[in-house]
């Protein structure tokens, strides 16, 4: 299968020396990237700013921010035959980015934000019969909230994790997750390195997949 599989955060510029983003460190989606071409598949990673190296044989494509992962996701859609995201795009960017450091003033600064592109909400239309799986990382029970979160993307599968556990989630070596699929069915995983989760999700995919994509 082609796969195509998004890691990392992105950033979204205030200025030229600071931005917003958040902590993903991009593992999970390096895992999965990894797994995914030990199993003989062709991949495609495409990612945010991160400190890991290229898996070998895995083409990436690197971006910074969510307007550019959008563009690259949408530009690689119709090769593939699945895309897994599991990049934490950011959800807000400033409305306006100054070419020029900001000076500080006295008293508070008031940043605007807009929203990002909703990349998985750009995909939907476009899908056909690609498989494509989102994450949901969640402070407490993430079930309700990925169950809403598949639906409302349209996703055959998302794969959901309470980032308020110690071992789960961000900057960590191992996850604890449920993979819920859209037609209800759940399955948990509990606390595994991540190769291992990457590779429930990857099997998952495979016997998901459907010919005529
Ligand atoms: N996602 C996306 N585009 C965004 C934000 C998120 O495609 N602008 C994707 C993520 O890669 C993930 C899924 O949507 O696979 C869910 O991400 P999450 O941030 O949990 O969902 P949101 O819809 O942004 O909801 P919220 O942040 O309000 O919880």
């Amino acid at each position: 299968m082609k796969i195509l599989v998004t890691a990392g955060p992105t950033r979204e510029a205030i200025d030229p020396v600071r931005f917003l983003s958040n902590r993903s460190s991009g593992r999970m989606g390096y895992a999965i990237a990894t797994v995914a071409r030990d199993a003989g598949h062709i991949v495609r990673l495409i990612s945010g700013p991160v400190a890991l190296s290229t898996p070998t044989g895995v083409e990436r494509i690197d971006v910074i921010s969510a307007h550019e992962l959008a563009a690259a996701v949408l530009a690689a859609l119709p090769w593939c035959d699945a895309l897994i995201m599991a990049a934490a795009v950011a959800d807000w960017r400033p409305v306006t980015t100054s070419d020029v450091k900001l000076k500080k003033q006295a008293g508070p600064l008031t940043l605007e934000l807009e929203r990002t592109e909703d990349v998985l909400g750009l995909v939907q239309p476009l899908k056909g019969n690609r498989i494509v799986v989102g994450f949901a990382a969640e402070t407490g029970d993430p079930v309700p909230e990925a169950t809403r979160k598949l639906s409302a993307k349209g996703l055959d599968m998302i794969v959901a994790n309470d980032i308020s556990q110690p071992n789960a989630g961000f900057e960590v070596e191992t996850n604890a997750v449920t993979l819920i699929e859209a037609d209800g069915t759940t399955r948990q995983i509990d606390t595994a390195p991540k190769a291992k989760i990457a590779a429930a999700i990857v099997a998952w995919v495979e016997r998901h997949a459907r010919r005529d994509v």
